[in-house]
């Protein structure tokens, strides 16, 4: 190596040794100031610190406590949330800092989940886009916009493994599947905190339910989880795990019990999981009140013992419950509580302050000239359109009734979801104001030429049996295509929405069966937060858009995707289920000693109902179609190290370009315990032009393929697999491999 390159090699790794000091200074410095204040602090001063309390600006739980100021003042209290906007923030962060004896300052939290005043599609819809750029960004701008507006913490992303559609919740999440589900909470919370907290643009992560919330019996919001340890740590715990990876500053706690334990006392995934094994250093907060909910669960007699379960099991913030305030003092004066635990729990919550740079500049955040800027700028709502169109699942469009021709003679948009703007924002919709949305009537008013004879009635509401099925009528066998926009209220989903059926509600199907019988093409928008039972639908529409709530661009959306400036290219992240009696029904599911085998009675099924769903996870289509070469792998069988390559051909064979999500699945067709007959382990979303060709590989070494396996150790086995690769989770091809 010459004298020049062995300088530069030189200078590199002094300069690589600098940062990674640098790192550690940081690291060092940042301990110290914590050290600094917590040396000043009193015991009422540090279970303080401990405590967060609801502004009365905004309800999202059963209690609120109106003395919430003067706690402030006292110090008594380390975060408040619901309270937003610059003016707001500042007013209470001036009580804090300003008559508080040691000036801490507090931070803010808010529920933004899909968006904060810019509303993004639901967590639900934004994960069929299947893009996890588009859903980075979206948490991006959410953050810019909730920063903005001086909070410092969100509480999402929500990462809960949903596989039962009663459960309102499955709304705020990513699906049904683990795989996807992992992937996307990393890319929320890197949305959500960007690349670090030094400036004003990011806001903490939180990472909620912790865990298994969307396990809950019968779909029934808040019921009991009962699971073995394997479905906990191979379903449930691995969004958590990506989470954590990616740098969530903290957890929240679930409600639920998992297995006779509440969460908020689980020391097993609050402090062995989640900070011995991950390596946490952030801090966990509970959900609304749910220590003071443990006396109900009945694992403890009273709120105090209730305490001193979280606090041991590593709860370091109690949301709204006021347990640590009232009892925690108490419980470490009887020794009921190490106070080592409060003081630690006090060092991450102070930490998280000055890495905020809280301490430094209490009202950093509190700008209102950026506040006026940022939110609910142009570019974020041309943004929110752009995810919305990316989420908007293709079901049906039999004879191509779909897109739509903007100069169509005559078009009747009829449904109660039809002119309606108050439900498309969905459920947790923040600071959204729904007045700013586009319904679907100005969407499509935005598209049509000026002949078009646009037509529109309700037909009847959402949620009730009031209907005007003769006006609907009557506009219906003036047009030539008709428009049924049908779903749900946003209400009724999320947090305590779960239903025991989930049919189109109200008289909807009536108004649906009505118009049919006009014989016209008929397309079929639905919005909605959970996959619905629509079986008749399905089998008689022309075409259905499945478009969630997709947000204040929602109308836009929606009309691009019906005229064809957009080609739809979601797929499904939750199964539709032809009936609720099949739930939960979910793809990677096991294959059971009995499988479904038509030829034989005594074989895993219903008298009455296929096995099937009505739509499979990964389920969408395009207005263009796309064909699948056989695939082909590198290898017959690799050993534990080896990489395998799994390669198809995709062409797009329709005259349009699409974009096509190709879902690579794998199958251990024997393990020491049973293994689920397909495990997603790979995507690719890609544009093909018409006609247009590529290649897509994927590899899969092991590590892909490993489980609890009967000894409960995380490894792969050797033995036979299956791949599979194809455009949903039930349209694909097959290959085969050896692991020796
Ligand atoms: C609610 C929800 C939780 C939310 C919290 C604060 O009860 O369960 O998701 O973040 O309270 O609003």
């Amino acid at each position: 190596m010459n004298k020049f390159k062995f300088t530069i090699a030189l200078a590199m790794i002094m300069m690589l040794f600098a940062c990674k000091n640098m790192k550690v200074n940081t690291e060092a410095l940042l301990d110290r100031k914590v050290d600094s204040v917590f040396a000043l602090m009193n015991i009422d001063e540090k279970i303080g610190q401990l405590t967060l309390y609801t502004s009365d600006y905004d309800v999202t739980g059963p209690t609120i406590r109106a003395s919430y100021k003067e706690d402030v003042k006292s110090g008594r209290v380390g975060a408040i949330f619901n309270a937003v906007g610059t003016k707001y923030t500042r007013e209470l962060q001036k009580l804090a800092v300003e008559n508080s004896r040691l000036h801490i300052p507090l931070i803010f939290g808010y529920d933004v989940i899909h968006g904060y005043k810019t509303i993004f599609p639901i967590p639900l819809g934004e994960s069929a886009s299947w893009d996890l750029e588009a859903i980075e960004n979206s948490a991006r701008i959410a953050a810019l916009e909730a920063s903005a507006s001086g909070l410092h913490w969100t509480f999402a992303p929500m990462v809960d493994i949903a596989r039962d559609p009663r459960w309102g919740r499955i709304a705020e999440g990513a699906g049904e599947d683990t795989y996807l589900g992992s992937l996307i909470a990393a890319a929320r919370v890197k949305g959500f905190q960007g690349q670090d907290f030094s400036g004003t643009s990011s806001v903490l992560a939180c990472a909620k339910h912790y865990a298994a919330y969307g396990a809950a019996l019968a779909g029934r919001d808040y019921n009991t989880v009962d699971m073995s340890e394997r479905t906990l740590r191979e379903v449930y715990l691995p969004p958590f795990h990506a989470a954590c990876n990616a740098g969530a500053a903290t957890f929240m706690t679930s409600f639920n019990e998992i297995a006779g334990v509440p969460s908020t006392a689980n020391k097993q995934l609050l402090t062995d999981i989640l900070r011995g094994e991950w390596g946490f250093k952030g801090f966990v907060v509970t959900d609304y009140t749910s220590i003071n909910e443990m006396v109900q669960h009945g694992n403890c007699a009273n709120e105090k013992e209730a305490g001193e379960l979280a606090i041991n099991a590593g709860v370091d913030m109690d949301m709204q419950g006021a347990v640590y305030n009232n009892y925690l003092k108490k419980s470490i004066e009887e020794n009921k509580v190490n106070i080592e635990q409060v003081n630690a729990a006090v060092k991450r919550i102070l930490r998280m302050k000055f890495m905020l740079g809280l301490f430094a500049d209490p009202y950093k955040f509190c700008d209102e000239e950026r506040e006026k800027k940022v939110v609910f700028a142009k570019e974020n709502l041309d943004y929110a359109r752009e995810v919305a169109k990316k989420s908007i699942v293709l079901l049906k469009n039999s004879k191509s009734v779909l897109p739509l021709s903007k100069n169509i003679k005559s078009l009747a948009l009829i449904g109660p979801l039809a002119n309606n703007k108050s439900e498309l924002i969905g459920n947790w919709s923040g600071q959204g104001d729904w007045h700013n949305a586009v319904s679907l009537l100005d969407g499509v008013k935005q598209k049509v030429s000026a002949e078009t004879k646009l037509l529109y009635a309700k037909g009847c509401n959402i949620n009730d049996d009031s209907t005007n099925f003769a006006e609907a009528l009557k506009v219906a066998q003036n047009a030539d295509v008709i428009v049924l926009a049908l779903g749900e209220g946003a209400w009724m989903s999320g947090e305590a929405s779960s239903r025991s059926n989930i049919n189109l509600p109200g008289v909807q199907n009536e108004l649906y069966k009505e118009i049919l019988k006009l014989g016209k093409p008929l397309v079929v928008v639905l919005m909605n937060g959970r996959p619905l039972t629509i079986q008749h639908i399905a089998n008689t529409a022309d075409a259905i858009l499945e478009t969630w709530f997709a947000g204040t661009r929602a109308g836009d959306a929606i009309a691009d995707v019906l005229f064809g400036d957009y080609n739809p290219s979601g797929k499904l992240t939750a199964t539709f289920p032809r009936s609720v009696g099949q739930i939960p029904l979910y793809y990677n599911a096991k294959n059971t000693g009995r499988p479904f085998d038509e030829k034989n009675k005594y074989t895993s099924k219903y008298l009455d109902i296929q096995n099937t769903p009505l739509y499979p996870f990964g389920f969408g289509l395009s207005y263009t179609t796309f064909s699948y070469s056989d695939v082909k792998v590198n290898k017959d069988s690799i050993s534990m190290t080896d990489t395998l390559q799994i390669s198809v051909t995709v062409k797009n064979t329709g005259k349009i370009a699409g974009e096509e999500v190709v879902q690579l699945y794998v199958r251990d067709l024997v393990g020491s315990v049973t293994r689920p007959v397909k495990e997603l382990k790979g995507f690719k979303k890609l544009m093909l032009q018409s006609g247009e060709s590529k290649e897509i590989v994927f590899k899969l070494t092991s590590n892909d393929l490993a489980f609890y396996t009967l000894d409960m150790t995380f490894k792969a086995e050797k033995g036979d697999f299956k791949v599979f690769v194809g455009t949903n989770s039930v349209d694909v091809k097959e290959a085969k491999f050896k692991i020796y």
